[in-house]
């Protein structure tokens, strides 16, 4: 199929087709990324501007890597030391940065909705870092790589996805990716961290997480995003630990080579042990380096002018 979307706002949007070919173009990108000289023309004379109003380490550095690696100029507009600081609107900033020739544009914002505000209001094409709690579309297209990786397939896994669902854009985006693959999908957490309308989403709501883990192959465990403690949303972390914690013991009724997934930044000792986490089994530094290579692949179909036959 050829690659026809101006903008990559969700997954929701996305047909299985659309994914399998993100997934499957983000492959030659990966055998570039291996190589001594990491560094080919595709994109050259193509800019894009990275434009985070929230905090990132992964998702704003490996699509700043990922354009470098294709040749394009790239640039990120720190907001926090931007004009945004004296007042300047989400409209007047985009069309500023649209005035100066950008091709692209990947933005992280706050409050859901943002990144799809900006691409019915500019030419460049836009790309959806995490918008609010809604979606984060390429942490799931990563995820889904990786899976596919180790799996051989997508089709009809056993998922389980654990933490703060509520507040999870990574949970959302995974979940509706994932439904396109026909995967069996648990989520399980405290009752406060799962959404009233979960059930619709067709998944298997768990409050018990050996239930989730029952028989899983793939365990993606979410970060337990401290800042919502004050919010009394679970009583302590030692308490979500003990009872959400994902650690090799809770693991007895999973696969046997049941595999671990975190999007990072990781609470080590909270929602997973560290001893998990650094084991084979945890193929979480895997999922940032094919996070380069999804990304090398969004720009490449949305910037370099189609897809692969
Ligand atoms: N997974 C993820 O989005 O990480 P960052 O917040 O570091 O980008």
């Amino acid at each position: 199929m050829k690659w026809t979307r101006k903008d990559v706002l969700g997954i929701r949007d996305l047909s299985r087709e659309e994914i399998d070919l993100i997934l499957d173009t983000a492959l030659p990108m990966r055998e570039i990324m291996r190589r001594d000289i990491k560094k080919v023309p595709t994109l050259r004379g193509k800019a894009m501007a990275t434009v985070f109003y929230e905090n990132s380490t992964r998702t704003r550095t490996s699509f700043e890597i990922a354009g470098k690696y294709m040749s394009a100029d790239t640039v990120n507009l720190a907001v926090s030391t931007s004009s945004v600081q004296k007042g300047e609107s989400l409209r007047d900033t985009i069309l500023t940065i649209e005035a100066m020739g950008f091709d692209l544009m990947v933005m992280r914002h706050a409050m859901a909705g943002t990144p799809h505000y900006v691409a019915r209001n500019t030419t460049m094409h836009v790309i959806n870092a995490g918008d609010g709690y809604d979606e984060h579309p390429t942490q799931a297209l990563l995820d889904m790589f990786t899976i596919r990786e180790h799996r051989g397939t997508l089709e009809g896994l056993k998922v389980a996805i654990v933490g703060d669902i509520l507040h999870s854009r990574v949970a959302r985006s995974n979940i509706y990716g994932l439904s396109r693959y026909g995967c069996d999908i648990r989520i399980a957490g405290p009752s406060t961290l799962i959404p009233p309308e979960a059930e619709r989403l067709g998944v298997k709501v768990c409050y018990d997480l050996d239930e989730a883990l029952e028989g899983a192959e793939v365990v993606n465990v979410l970060r337990i995003q401290l800042e919502r403690q004050q919010a009394g949303l679970f009583p302590s972390l030692d308490e979500y630990s003990s009872l959400f914690g994902v650690n090799k013991q809770r693991l007895r009724g999973a696969a046997k080579d049941v595999l671990i997934l975190h999007p990072g930044p990781m609470n080590r000792g909270v929602e997973i042990s560290s001893e998990l986490a650094d084991s084979a089994q945890a193929v979480i530094n895997e999922q940032v380096g094919h996070g380069v290579a999804v990304r090398m692949a969004l720009l490449y179909l949305l910037l370099g002018g189609g897809g692969v036959e």
